[in-house]
């Protein structure tokens, strides 16, 4: 199958991966992006990689009059929206922001999207809507809360798309519920460049082995898990960039709305993660044990085999894959693209 795919955030993290794998099944690929957390280096890349071109606009999804000459210029077949901010500690203290350019900006994609009668999308929603689990792993249908304004625009989202699925039954729409993406290609040409200081526990290890950071903080060590630390689904950002492609080779048949958990259903430890970081990069990962991080939860898994029934996919990277890969592109991207 082949066709042309509108790729929102292409150029961030979670985007250029897809971007990827999606020209390397033959798709030819359209990316929108406002790069205000990303460079276009990481689609170069891509580009170098696939020895394939990618589409580029540099636009903010909240332009809706910008997206329409997009749609109007290609026969899009299919939507991946990664575009949007996802900093969870910051949704807090900007909140409008966060409404705005991810709820808005979705409001606006989807508009653009009717007219051009284009009604496939594939949405990066979150593990985050689960809230605090009842109990572990985690089904689709457990009930979805959120206790942050990132998490509320992921749940929200949600619920718009479901509204208009029930409006109208021409869309295909499938939510993809992301655990804790980590790692990098295997080329480590592309990966994760998070701007200041990393919120999330892989590129701040990871920036500590490169003697970036002095120590990692581990937050709480006095959770019920297997040894004090927060239990997360890690789950290689190439094996999650495979479901979207399997997403959007499969969305014509689904109809609707398909709501799909993306992790490996393993859960680790900070200090196992800490561990096989070691072990993976051979350097050392001074750590200190502080106070629990507000709003963290003890442990989150997925069950993931739904995925499996639907796609037909499931996760092939195991932990020593993510940890090596995400050190490969550290050492050899010290400063990220700015190398
Ligand atoms: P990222 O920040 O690397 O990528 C997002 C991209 O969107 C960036 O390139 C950014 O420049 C672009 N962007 C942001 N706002 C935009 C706008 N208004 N218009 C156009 N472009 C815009 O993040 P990522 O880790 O690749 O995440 C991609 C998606 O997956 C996000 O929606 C995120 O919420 C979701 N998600 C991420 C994780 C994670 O841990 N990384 C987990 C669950 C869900
Ligand atoms: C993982 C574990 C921390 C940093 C977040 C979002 C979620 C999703 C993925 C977007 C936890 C511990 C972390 C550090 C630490 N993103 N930790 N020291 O919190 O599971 O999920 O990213 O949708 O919505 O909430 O990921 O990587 O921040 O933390 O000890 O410096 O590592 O307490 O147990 P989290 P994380």
């Amino acid at each position: 199958m082949s066709g042309k795919v509108l790729v929102t955030g292409g150029a961030g993290y979670i985007g250029s991966h897809t971007t990827l794998l999606l020209l390397e099944a033959g798709f030819e690929v359209i990316v929108v992006d406002n790069l205000s957390n990303s460079s276009l280096e990481s689609l170069r890349r891509v580009e170098k990689l696939s020895g394939k071109s990618v589409t580029f606009y540099k636009l903010d999804i909240r332009e809706t009059d910008k997206l329409l000459n997009v749609f109007s210029e290609h026969k899009i077949h299919s939507v991946v929206h990664f575009a949007g901010l996802k900093a969870v500690g910051e949704s807090s203290q900007i909140p409008l922001e966060y409404y705005e350019q991810n709820i808005y900006g979705t409001l606006s994609l989807l508009k653009a999207m009717q007219k051009y009668d284009c009604r496939r999308i594939v949405f990066s929603s979150s593990a985050t809507v689960y809230g605090d689990p009842a109990s572990v792993p985690i089904t689709e249908d457990f009930p979805i809360s959120a206790t942050n304004p990132y998490g509320r625009t992921k749940l929200y989202i949600e619920e718009i798309l479901r509204d208009l699925a029930i409006s109208d039954s021409k869309w295909n729409i499938i939510l993809l519920r992301y655990f804790n993406p980590i790692g990098a290609h295997k080329s480590g040409k592309i990966g994760e460049d998070p701007q200041g200081i990393p919120n999330n526990l892989l590129p701040f290890v990871s920036q500590v082995a490169v003697g970036k950071r002095e120590k990692l903080s581990v937050f709480g060590d006095d959770y019920p898990t297997v040894d004090g630390t927060g239990v997360r689904d890690y789950i290689h950002v190439v094996d999650l960039s495979d479901a979207h492609v399997k997403a959007v080779q499969k969305i014509d048949n689904l109809t609707g709305v398909t709501t799909l958990n993306l992790g490996t259903g393993n859960g680790y430890s900070v200090l196992q993660i800490v561990e096989a970081f070691q072990k993976g990069s051979g350097k050392q990962v001074p750590y200190q044990v502080v106070e629990r991080r507000p709003g963290d939860i003890a442990e989150c898994w997925a069950d993931a085999s739904l995925a499996k029934k639907v796609l037909g996919w499931q996760a092939c990277f195991g932990i020593e894959d993510m940890v090596t890969d995400a050190w490969r592109w550290q050492e050899r991207n010290p400063n990220g693209y700015d190398d």
